[in-house]
């Protein structure tokens, strides 16, 4: 609660302190008249790994499971062409399903299904429940397409059947209980792969409906990328982005955006990396795989969509490549699994990260830059960094290809900053080794990961302080606070905010930084704490990712120096304090991470009497407190006004985060 008071120092403002002790008085002094370090203009952003159903069942808008037929066992014991699929037989209808792979739709997409219609009663056909459901909306289009073309008609190997007779079938959304909520009749035709496509518009909002496709004379269909994906993407786009997820991303006004892994760039295998150029084109000639998660990534959401969500939220793309080799926990070998890609292939892969920077900043009418075009996208996208590697082991087949490809590209691409790699922890063996590393190639960045207790982060604000500053800059590339039961409480998320003012004060080395994971979809999780959960029809942030937010609204480009005394060695308090050239305006954070609330005497000399400070706080009712899916948020942010002037006093509730804005 913001409560305005009067004090012999101006007016104050107080959060509710009741029953608190309260300890010794506090200093903050920012010296407001420092021309202060330029920091990054980069410096918050995001993290986008296709984890935990980020991408199929996730942000990509597709709404149907295993639309292409490729699921299978590898990638869950399960699983196999026809999961999420039933054969339906409607009023006397009889017929099978089959699998068909020697006539693909393309050769990326080798499966596909074959329906045979013994007798069709009212219909015979497949139908898919999607990912755990599928909700619809009353009145809103949902386009639904499929690829097919007819095996056969009549009787399988009969003589005398008109083979020429098209085959009708309907399209379908039905509710749970059967109710038919929108059809739509089309006619197949010939032995040609064809795409078919329709638009419905259900009657009625059903929370759990079912996508039907039933044919209605005797024969043969080969079906294929059976779609539903609704019209109402995120900005529209055909083959989008699910519009609240995008949105609830989009809020956090993040400057940049890396993708798509972490460990999903390594795939499974040496020769199961994440290939960019799988990702691009026609969705059907896309090349699903097994992730590195153990389920089944369509590519639906690829290089072209991630690039398009960059422009579109303002983020900068951050796309990683691997460094020639697999994960070292590849292949079931916890630390030993790393294998390079043999030299012989080495060019061949420079050439496809050479044709990545072509495709995404070349002319319209260069050979990749064509391609881009051709999807939609004639201007080019502005790549400006690019990552190599993730968390890898520092080997010697791993330093190799790692040069190999970084000598490339800054020959051929010194615009570009390349992100190198400093292993999987914030110290230790890989991590000295791939910062050595990183000095004697001279590499731009870094990236770092961590994921630590809370105590860790607060224990390590001064980290950055001491970095060289002529060396390669900092990308805090994954970071996350832990706490041991990996809930996503209030305690990591201020340890988190307190760990971002020691970057943005040291925003002139540290260039990047994302919270990791991203996304989490319910009942699908294989990796918590995530910033945001979701499940079909509801998005859930979690508290951190009200600190990200806040972070992500309140940036600025010159640090200042900013000291706060009078604290005791335990107490968990940070601060930070920069300028928007902008709008002229400087933002102060303030970090409690103590029970306690804390008086503060504010010092910003320089700034005039009767000024005026824009306050916004985020709390919440304990460290224990978490936000619970449908419940209302335990993080409460306010917003209010308080008079600033060159000295004042700032009650900072316990536990909480404080932006102070002043002109
Ligand atoms: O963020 C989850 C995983 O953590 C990433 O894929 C990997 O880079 C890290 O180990």
């Amino acid at each position: 609660m913001l409560r305005p008071t009067l004090t012999g120092l101006g007016l104050l403002l107080c959060a509710s302190i009741a029953g608190a002790e309260t300890p010794a008085p506090l200093a903050l002094t920012v010296d407001v008249a420092a021309l202060g370090k330029a920091i990054s203009p980069d410096l918050f952003g995001i993290f986008f790994e296709d984890l935990n159903y980020a991408a199929d069942g996730g942000l990509y808008a597709e709404m149907l499971q295993n639309r292409s037929f490729e699921y299978s066992a590898t990638e869950q014991a399960s699983w196999g062409p026809f999961s999420f699929w039933d054969l339906v037989k409607m009023d006397g209808g009889e017929g099978q399903l089959g699998l068909g792979d020697s006539r693909p739709v393309h050769a990326n997409n080798p499966h596909y299904l074959l329906l045979t219609v013994q007798k069709p009663g009212a219909g015979v056909g497949i139908a898919n429940r999607g990912f755990d459901r599928i909700p619809l909306e009353a009145g809103k289009a949902y386009d639904a397409s499929f690829w097919a073309y007819q095996t056969f008609m009549g009787k399988k190997w009969a003589e005398g059947v008109d083979q020429k007779q098209p085959m009708s079938v309907t399209v379908r959304l039905e509710g749970k209980d059967g109710t038919v909520l929108a059809e739509a009749p089309l006619v197949v035709t010939g032995r040609a792969w064809t795409k078919y496509a329709v638009t419905l518009t259900p009657s009625r909002s059903e929370p759990e409906a079912r996508f039907v496709l039933v044919a209605h004379q005797q024969g043969g269909l080969a079906l294929d990328m059976v779609s539903l994906l609704p019209r109402d993407t995120f900005k529209g786009h055909a083959n989008g982005l699910r519009r609240d997820l995008a949105q609830t991303i989009a809020d956090l006004h993040p400057r940049f955006m890396r993708f798509p892994g972490g460990c999903l760039v390594h795939g499974t295998g040496i020769h199961a990396y994440y290939d960019w150029k799988d990702s691009i084109g026609p969705v059907e000639q896309r090349q699903g795989q097994r992730n590195s998660w153990g389920y089944h990534q369509t590519l639906g959401l690829g290089y072209f969509e991630y690039f398009q969500f960059c422009e579109d939220i303002g983020a900068a793309p951050v796309p990683v490549v691997t460094a020639g080799v697999c994960c070292q926990h590849a292949g079931d070998s916890p630390g030993r699994g790393q294998e390079g890609l043999p030299l012989a292939e080495m060019p061949a892969y420079i050439q496809d990260i050479l044709d990545l920077i072509e495709w995404a900043n070349g002319p319209a009418d260069s050979p990749w830059g064509a391609k881009r075009a051709a999807a939609g996208h004639p201007a080019p996208f502005g790549l400006k960094y690019l990552g190599v590697g993730n968390e890898d082991a520092i080997t010697p087949e791993f330093r190799e290809r790692f040069k190999l490809i970084h000598d490339a590209l800054r020959a051929k691409h010194p615009e570009i900053t390349i992100i190198g790699t400093a292993g999987p922890f914030p110290d230790g063996e890989d991590f000295e080794q791939g910062w050595a590393f990183v000095r004697q190639e001279k590499v731009a960045m870094v990236d770092e990961h961590y994921y630590r207790s809370p105590q860790w982060f607060w224990e390590n604000l001064a980290r950055y302080d001491s970095y060289d500053r002529q060396g390669a800059k900092v990308y805090v590339g994954e970071y996350a606070a832990h706490e041991s039961d990996r809930r996503n409480t209030l305690r990591t998320a201020l340890a988190e905010a307190a760990y971002l003012t020691s970057l943005e004060r040291n925003g002139d080395i540290v260039h990047l930084a994302s919270y990791a994971p991203l996304l989490a979809r319910r009942q699908h999780t294989q990796w918590t704490p995530d910033m945001i959960y979701f499940n079909d029809t509801s998005v859930f942030p979690s508290l951190n990712y009200t600190v990200q937010k806040l972070f992500g609204h309140n940036t600025g480009d010159t640090a200042l120096p900013a000291t706060l005394a009078g604290a005791e060695k335990s107490a968990r308090l940070a601060a930070s304090a920069v300028r928007d050239s902008k709008t002229g305006e400087l933002i102060v954070k303030l970090v409690n991470g103590d029970d306690t609330p804390r008086r503060l005497t504010v010092k910003l000399p320089g700034v005039k009497a009767g000024s005026t400070a824009g306050v916004t706080t985020f709390t919440a009712p304990s460290l224990d407190a978490v936000n619970e899916d449908g419940q209302p948020a335990a993080g409460k942010v306010e917003s209010g006004t308080l008079p600033a002037s060159a000295e004042f006093t700032y009650e900072l509730g316990a536990h909480s985060l404080a932006i102070l804005r002043v002109k």
